[in-house]
This record gives C-alpha cells, structure tokens and sequence, in this order.
C-alpha cells in the first residue's frame, strides 16, 4: 500500500461560515445580512437562481434556519474543545460583517461583536489552533443592499475598508490568516449572496454583476494593503469556487468551449486577484455583451499592488461540458451546470463525485499561478442517521474525503505548494444553497432537524475518529 506524505505543518482543520452557524441572529447588537433574509427549504435556491428578490423576511411563509443556526455564539467553547480534539491545526471561520459593523455604514464598529471574536479567537489559541478568516461570507448587510444596492455601488468600497481596518487592527495579533471574498465568482451564478443584488428582468444582467466585480476586486486590494501594513506576519488569500471544466469528448469545438467556461467561471476572478490584472481573454466578452466598467483613476494600479499571497478554493465537483447539450441529460445539481459524466457518480443532492478532479484543480491551478494553494472546502452532503445505540456510521463520508486527500497527496507529488486543508462544514451547519440542516457535512453532528426541531446536542460521528488519526498521522493513517 502507497503511503501519503505531506509536509511538516500541514495546515489540517475545518471550514465554516459565521452566518451558517452562529445563530445568536438577535444578540450582540448584530444586524440583519444577506443570510438572515434567505428561507430555508429547497425554495432557497430557486429564490438564488431566479430573478426579483426582495431582500424581505416573510415569516408567513418561510422558516429562516440561519437565524439560530447551531448556536456557536453561545457553544463555541464545547465546539472548539471537540475540534481540538480532533487535532486541528487551524479553524476556517468568517466573521460577520453585520456583528462589527450592523448596517455596514456606521462610523465606528460595534464592541460586542468585536468582543465576540476576541472571545472565539483566544479560545481557539488555548488549544493552539490557528483561525483562518473569512472577511466576507455571503453576509453583506442588508441594510447595504437595500439602501445602496450592494457591490454594484462604489460607496460600498469605502465601508468595506472601514470594516477592514477594523478587524486588522483589532485582530492583528490573533490572527494570521486572512481571505477576502468568499467564492468570489459565485457572483456569476448567484450574485444576490455574493455581489449583494438581485438580478431584476429588465436589467442585463452582466453589466451589473461586472460592475460588481470590478468594486470587490478594488475593496479586495485595499484589504490585501491594509493586511500587509497593519498585520505584516499575516497571510491573505482569494478564495475561489473552482470546478475543473472538462470536455465531453475530443470534437475540437467542444474542446474549446469547455476551455472558454473553465476561462470564464474558473479564472476570470483569479486572474485579477492574483496576477493583479484583468485576463485579455475578457475584453472579447465585454465587447459582445457591451458591457463598460466604469473606473477610477488609479483602480487599476490598486489591483496591481493589491494582489494576494496564497489561493484558497473549495472544491466539490467537476464540470463537463458540451457546445450543444440538445441530447444529453443535464447533471441535476452542479450549480454551475454541466452535462452529466457517464464516469462518474453523485451525492444525493447531485454534486458529481470526483476526486481525480481535485488532482487536476491543484496541478491546473498551481501551473497558471505558481502561489502556494489552500483547500479550503471540500466534502460531502449528506444524510445521516443516528442509530439506536447514539452512533453515526458515515462510512461514505470517510471514502470521499479519502479519495480527496489521496489526491492532494499526488498533487504535492506532482510539485504543487499546498498549504493546507480545511473541510467544509466539520461540525454539522445549515446548508448554503438550501437552507436545510438535512444536508450534513460535519464530522460532529448537530440534533438539529430541517422542521427546527432538535436539542443542538453534538455527537460525535464515525469520521471524527477517522480524521482525527489522518491529522495525528499527518496524512499517512488514512
Ligand atoms: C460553498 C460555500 O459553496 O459550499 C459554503 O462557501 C457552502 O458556504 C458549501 O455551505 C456547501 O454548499 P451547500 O449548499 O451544500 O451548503
């Protein structure tokens, strides 16, 4: 049997959202975001995926799990103590924009919310575990979509960059790794959690969205700045959703489709956060949808001295595409589409299984951009059940996360700088795109049930144990 090794200081640990766990919706003198408003239910994503939200809460019709989530605000010290013990080196986790900042434009921030962090942060480091933070995860004031129309508006730069300076200077000896906009280019498929708007039919929709785009990649520069200065020890990356793009067969036009989507989808926002300039393969698609990004002077300057220090990314799924797709069954639950890959199977929400495909995203990403990479989400959706005796036998999440780190494994192999590894969701949360708690990734479960019935009470799952050795063997006990 082949053994896996992976450098010293591997950086093994998990992944959350601030908004898919917190809950504490109306402590602390937090305000209202972007997660708050969404229902729950498979509603969620047809309401991400369709035109005219209103960024309303409408408690007649909807239930909105995020708002308790799984109670970390007040569980914290049980759920960082359980992710010791597993052995994590570092905890992914955001801060809420809306707890420092409630309606993104004040002028001073928030104690208690800061109050909150610094209370997260030093128990984490009671155990040794590094946090790496997300700045913004799908959790934009409300308040800012609403009264300014979210990125699409310059305005929003400026509160972003006090809400920055806030936390680097506050933060600036407790945390050393940092990420600015979580799966930045989501906002090409589901702009209301990313970009902070909601496509309205009569609009053209990618004028606004690029227009968007062009004020994150501004505000994520003025971060990557102020992170250097204030915090010159630190780290601070992009965060991408990255899905390789294959072709369907070798008919050349497919071929070359596939690679315009991967272009598009992939590397579109990569290209200007790392490289610090705007890919020459988007000026053609400017040109054919007339789209205009209007620009201060000086913006491009900005991106070019703004560019980041490492790539995080999540990766779950690969894509495969085909120029016409007449004949072919869609894959039912790719968010980012695709045709279905006879090659390969899928988890019960349809997320096409694919761990080669991890190998391809690590060698294909380190080879356009030679900086060190970080897995910052991976993992499996998944029923689980509890059985009589209180134990949960996720076998099925073991295979999957062991295809995937065997595959970081051959990246490395292959010469790849990969930093770490955080899955997504390593305590049970609510489910981004469809506000379910049904759709569990963690390696601790959560009594939480999709009706909001539930005693929150945490239990640990086969795969606890599991992940537990692969951190204690660094990689070889998998
Ligand atoms: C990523 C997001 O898209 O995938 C997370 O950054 C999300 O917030 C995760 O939870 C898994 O997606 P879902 O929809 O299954 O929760």
């Amino acid at each position: 049997m082949k053994q896996f090794k992976f450098p010293e200081g591997f950086l093994w640990g998990g992944a959350t959202a601030a908004n898919q766990m917190e809950g504490g919706f109306y402590e602390g003198n937090k305000g209202l975001n972007i997660a708050d408003v969404l229902p729950g239910g498979k509603e969620r994503l047809s309401i991400l995926q369709s035109p005219g939200f209103n960024f309303e809460i409408d408690r007649d019709k909807y239930s909105y799990p995020n708002h308790e989530g799984i109670d970390f605000y007040h569980r914290y010290k049980e759920d960082i103590a359980l992710f010791a013990e597993m052995g994590f080196k570092v905890f992914r986790m955001s801060i809420a924009w809306t707890r420092i900042f409630p309606n993104g434009n004040e002028l001073t921030a928030n104690e208690e919310g800061l109050a909150f962090y610094d209370r997260v942060f030093d128990e984490l480091h009671k155990y040794g575990i590094e946090p790496v933070v997300t700045i913004s995860h799908y959790e934009m004031p409300v308040n800012l979509v609403k009264e300014f129309g979210g990125w699409r508006n310059r305005e929003v730069v400026t509160f972003f960059e006090r809400y920055v300076n806030a936390i680097f200077n506050r933060y600036k000896n407790k945390v050393k790794y940092w990420m600015t906009f979580n799966e930045i280019n989501s906002g090409l498929i589901m702009p209301i959690m990313g970009l902070g708007f909601s496509i309205q039919k009569e609009e053209d929709k990618y004028q606004p969205t690029f227009q968007a785009f062009h004020h994150q990649f501004v505000a994520s520069s003025i971060a990557v700045k102020a992170c250097h200065e204030i915090i010159p020890d630190a780290q601070i990356g992009c965060m991408i959703l990255y899905a390789p793009v294959y072709s369907y067969d070798s008919n050349p036009k497919n071929v070359m489709y596939a690679l315009q989507e991967e272009r598009f989808f992939n590397y579109f926002c990569a290209d200007v956060q790392v490289r610090g300039e705007y890919p020459a393969f988007i000026n053609r698609f400017f040109k054919e949808h007339n789209i205009e990004i209007d620009m201060k002077d000086g913006d491009l300057e900005l991106i070019k001295e703004g560019t980041v220090d490492y790539i995080g990314f999540s990766y779950y799924m690969s894509r495969t595409e085909i120029k016409d797709k007449s004949d072919l069954e869609n894959s039912q639950g790719n968010l980012i589409g695709g045709v279905k890959n006879p090659f390969l199977k899928a988890s019960d929400w349809g997320w096409e299984i694919d761990p080669e495909g991890l190998r391809i995203s690590l060698n294909q990403l380190y080879d356009r951009y030679q900086v060190p990479l970080f897995v910052v989400e991976n993992g499996l959706g998944a029923y689980d059940k509890v059985e009589e005796d209180g134990s949960i036998n996720d076998h099925y999440r073991i295979d999957y996360l062991r295809g995937h780190i065997k595959a970081m494994a051959e990246s490395i192999e292959d010469g790849v700088n990969l930093m770490g590894y955080t899955s997504w969701g390593c305590i049970d949360l609510v489910s981004a795109s469809s506000g379910e708690f049904s759709k569990r990734y963690g390696f601790i479960y959560v009594d939480k049930q999709d009706d909001g019935s539930g005693t929150l009470e945490r239990k640990k799952k086969k795969s606890f144990f599991w992940y537990k050795d692969v951190i204690a063997s660094n990689g070889e006990k998998l």
